[in-house]
């Protein structure tokens, strides 16, 4: 499969999918990284795997509406049959969510549908959870409320800060999204309304 990377910074979900396709765990290819930000470490995690990064930086346009559009063509350009959402730190628009329905995923750091949003971790955190973690889903027009398709849980302990809390739940998001990839890859997912189904592995 083609697979096309939404990222707006430091990208170590990128990265972790980059490996997991290294190690040919997943059936596929990055063809294009796609950034919302000039400056996003992300851009030279491409570089370094060979991948073209493709700039769309959303602070030289003059509205979201202008972004969107270029975003829009740049997507249907890359002709990708996946489009991974690895810390894109925008709302996907709905013109643009709607085109790509079934084709999007993201990764939230919080169970959703708990804590949806900006700063999942914190808002965890602030509220009491015993349980938190990760969720891998398709994207749709609302905020973080798509298909699920996984997620994995890390326990919260008493001592944790915002710090230590996200840097357990990336490492289970570092699992999860290849994992989510690769079942994608593999048409393992299919979406029955709200719900997705894991298909069993073809033998
Ligand atoms: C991750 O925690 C992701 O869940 C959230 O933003 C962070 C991005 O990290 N949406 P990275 O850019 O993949 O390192």
């Amino acid at each position: 499969k083609r697979i096309a990377v939404l990222a707006s910074g430091r990208g170590s979900n990128f990265q972790a999918i980059l490996d997991a396709l290294a190690a040919g765990k997943i059936n596929g290819e990055i063809v294009a990284l796609l950034t919302d930000n000039r400056d996003a470490y992300a851009i030279e995690r491409a570089d370094a795997a060979g991948i073209p990064a493709i700039v769309l930086n959303y602070k030289d346009y003059p509205s979201k509406e202008a972004y969107e559009r270029d975003l829009l063509t740049a997507m249907q350009d890359i002709c990708a049959d996946l489009f991974v959402c690895a810390g894109y730190m925008r709302i996907i628009g709905s013109k643009i969510a709607r085109e790509f329905s079934g084709k999007m995923i993201n990764i939230h750091p919080a169970l959703l549908p708990a804590f949806s949003g900006l700063h999942g971790q914190r808002q965890a955190l602030e509220y009491g959870v015993k349980i938190a973690g990760c969720t891998v889903h398709f994207v749709d027009e609302g905020l973080d409320s798509g298909p699920i398709i996984l997620q994995k849980s890390v326990e919260v302990l008493d001592d944790d800060d915002e710090d230590s809390l996200s840097e357990r739940i990336l490492e289970q998001e570092h699992r999860a999204f290849p994992e989510a990839v690769a079942l994608f890859c593999a048409d393992r997912l299919t979406v029955v309304g709200r719900h997705v189904k894991i298909l069993p592995e073809a033998n």
